[in-house]
C-alpha cells in the first residue's frame, strides 16, 4: 500500500468512525435525557405507574407517618436509619451549628429587598464555601462537618434574609427547639403549636429527596468535578428555584389566589388549555398517576385546616384537581407534589416567595446523599452532542461584512 493509499484508508476510518458516533449519538438523544439513566443510585427509587416512592427502600408513607426530618436525612446520607445514640449525636451536632458567619449576615444586608429569597440561598450558600474552602473530599470528618453545617445553616439563611430583607434583625436559632420548630420560630419569633412543627416536618421529609431530578442532577454534575459541597449546593438551589420545577410551589399559589372561586375553576382551566399554558402544580416527568407526595401533603392540610381553620383556596385546588383529572387525566396528567404544599406554608403563615427556600432546605438532604454517593464512584459528567452547526466556515475580516447581519 503507497503512502497515499494508506493516507486515505486512514481517513476513511476516521470518517467512519465519526459517522459511526454520530449515527449513536442520533440514536440516543432524548431531549432532557427523559429516560436515560444518568447514574446509578441506592439513595431513593420511584415507580412512576405505580405511584411509589422509597427512600432507601423505605416506602415514603412510612416514614411520613413515623420518622423526623432529620432521621431521613440520616437515612439518606449514610444510608441506614440512625440508632437513639445515632440520632442524638447528629440531632446535637445540628442542633450547635446552626448559626451563620457575621460577614454572610452583613453580605445579606446589602441585598435588594426586592431579591428573590432562592437568590438570596443560593448567594448565600456559595459563600459558607469562602470560609470552609479546605477541600478534603477524601476525609469523612470534612464530609459530616460539611453535611452538618449546610443541614443547620441552610434554615438560619432563609430565615435570616425573610427579617433582614425588611431592615429588621434576623432572629438568633434557639437551642432547646427541634429543627422545624426551630426554623418555624426564627421566621416569626413565636414558638408554633406542636401540630403545626409536626406538619412542617412532614413537608420537609416529603420534599428530601427524589431521584435524579433536575436540582439533583446539577449537584452531581457539579460534585463530580470534585468541587466542594457549598459550591454542589449552590448549583442545586438556582436549579430548583425554575417554575417548572421547584419554584411550582409559589406560582400554584398564584394561580389559586387568581382562580378566586370555585365557580372560577373550569373557565380558568380550559382558558389555560386553550392557550397550551401549563397548570402549575400538576403533571411529571416520572409520575403518571397522583404523585404520592400530593395525597400525604393533602392528608395535612386537612389535619392543619381542622385545627386553625378553613382556607378557601384548598376547597379551589380540590375542585381544580377534580377538573384537571377530567380534562387532562388521559394525559397522566395529575397532582404532584408542588400542589399541596404551598398551602400548608400559607396556612402557617409563611410568606409566599419562601415556599421554594423551604423546600430546597429539605432537599440538601437528598442533594448531600448524592454528592456522596457521587464521589463514592466518581467519574466527571461529560455527555456528547449532535453536532448542527457549519463545518469550515470562512473567516470573513471586519471590514468585508454587510452591515446586515445574518438573519
Ligand atoms: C417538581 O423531577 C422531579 O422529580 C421533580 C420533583 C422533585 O421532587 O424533584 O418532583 C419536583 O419539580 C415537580 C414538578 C413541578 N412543576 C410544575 O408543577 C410545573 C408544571 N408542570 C409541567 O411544567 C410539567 O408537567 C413538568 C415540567 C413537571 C414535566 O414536564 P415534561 O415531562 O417535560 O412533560 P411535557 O412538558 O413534555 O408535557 C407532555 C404533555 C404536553 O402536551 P402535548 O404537547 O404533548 O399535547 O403534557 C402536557 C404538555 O403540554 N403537560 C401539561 C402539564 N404538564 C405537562 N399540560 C398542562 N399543565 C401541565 N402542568
Amino acid at each position: 500500500m503507497t503512502v497515499a493509499e494508506a493516507s486515505k484508508a486512514e481517513a476513511n476510518t476516521v470518517e467512519a468512525n465519526t459517522a459511526e458516533a454520530d449515527n449513536k449519538a442520533c440514536i440516543e438523544f432524548k431531549p432532557g435525557l427523559e429516560g436515560i439513566p444518568a447514574t446509578k443510585s441506592s439513595i431513593s427509587y420511584i415507580n412512576g405507574q405505580k405511584g411509589i416512592l422509597e427512600y432507601r427502600g423505605i416506602p415514603i408513607q412510612q416514614l411520613a407517618s413515623g420518622a423526623g426530618f432529620l432521621e431521613t436525612a440520616y437515612l439518606l446520607i449514610w444510608g441506614h436509619l440512625p440508632s437513639e445514640k445515632e440520632l442524638v449525636e447528629f440531632e446535637y451536632e445540628i442542633c450547635h451549628h446552626r448559626r451563620i458567619k457575621y460577614r454572610i449576615r452583613d453580605m445579606m444586608k446589602c441585598f435588594p429587598e426586592t431579591g428573590h429569597p432562592m437568590d438570596a440561598l443560593q448567594a448565600s450558600a456559595a459563600a459558607l464555601g469562602l470560609f470552609y474552602s479546605r477541600r478534603a473530599l477524601d476525609d469523612p470528618e470534612y464530609i459530616r462537618a460539611a453535611v452538618v453545617r449546610l443541614l443547620a445553616k441552610i434554615p438560619t439563611m432563609v430565615a435570616a434574609f425573610k427579617q433582614m430583607r425588611k431592615g429588621h434583625d434576623p432572629i438568633q436559632p434557639r437551642d432547646d427547639l427541634d429543627y422545624s420548630t426551630n426554623f418555624l420560630y426564627m421566621l416569626t419569633e413565636r414558638e408554633p403549636d406542636p401540630l403545626e412543627a409536626r406538619v412542617f416536618d412532614v413537608c420537609l421529609i416529603l420534599h428530601a429527596e427524589h431521584t435524579i431530578n433536575a436540582s439533583t442532577f446539577s449537584a452531581r454534575v457539579t460534585a463530580s468535578t470534585l468541587t466542594d459541597p457549598y459550591a454542589v449546593v449552590a448549583s442545586a438551589v438556582g436549579t430548583l428555584a425554575g417554575p417548572l420545577h421547584g419554584g411550582a410551589n409559589e406560582e400554584v399559589l398564584n394561580m389559586l389566589e387568581e382562580i378566586g372561586s370555585v365557580e372560577n375553576v373550569r373557565p380558568y382551566l380550559n382558558s389555560c388549555i386553550e392557550r397550551k399554558a401549563k397548570i402549575m402544580g400538576f403533571g411529571h416527568r416520572v409520575y403518571k398517576v397522583k404523585d404520592p407526595r400530593a395525597t400525604i401533603l393533602q392528608d395535612q392540610v386537612k389535619k392543619l385546616f381542622e385545627k386553625l381553620g378553613q382556607d378557601r383556596c384548598y376547597d379551589i385546588a380540590v375542585e381544580l384537581e377534580k377538573a384537571v383529572e377530567e380534562k387532562l387525566g388521559k394525559k397522566n396528567i395529575y397532582a404532584n407534589v408542588d400542589f399541596y404544599s404551598g398551602l400548608v406554608y400559607r396556612k402557617l403563615g409563611i410568606p409566599k416567595d419562601l415556599f421554594t427556600p423551604i423546600f430546597a432546605i429539605a432537599r440538601v438532604a437528598g442533594w448531600l446523599a448524592h454528592w456522596k454517593e457521587q464521589l463514592a464512584e466518581n467519574r466527571i459528567y461529560r455527555p456528547t452532542q449532535i453536532y448542527t452547526g457549519a463545518h469550515n466556515a470562512p473567516y470573513i475580516a471586519l471590514g468585508d461584512r454587510s452591515s446586515q447581519s445574518p438573519s
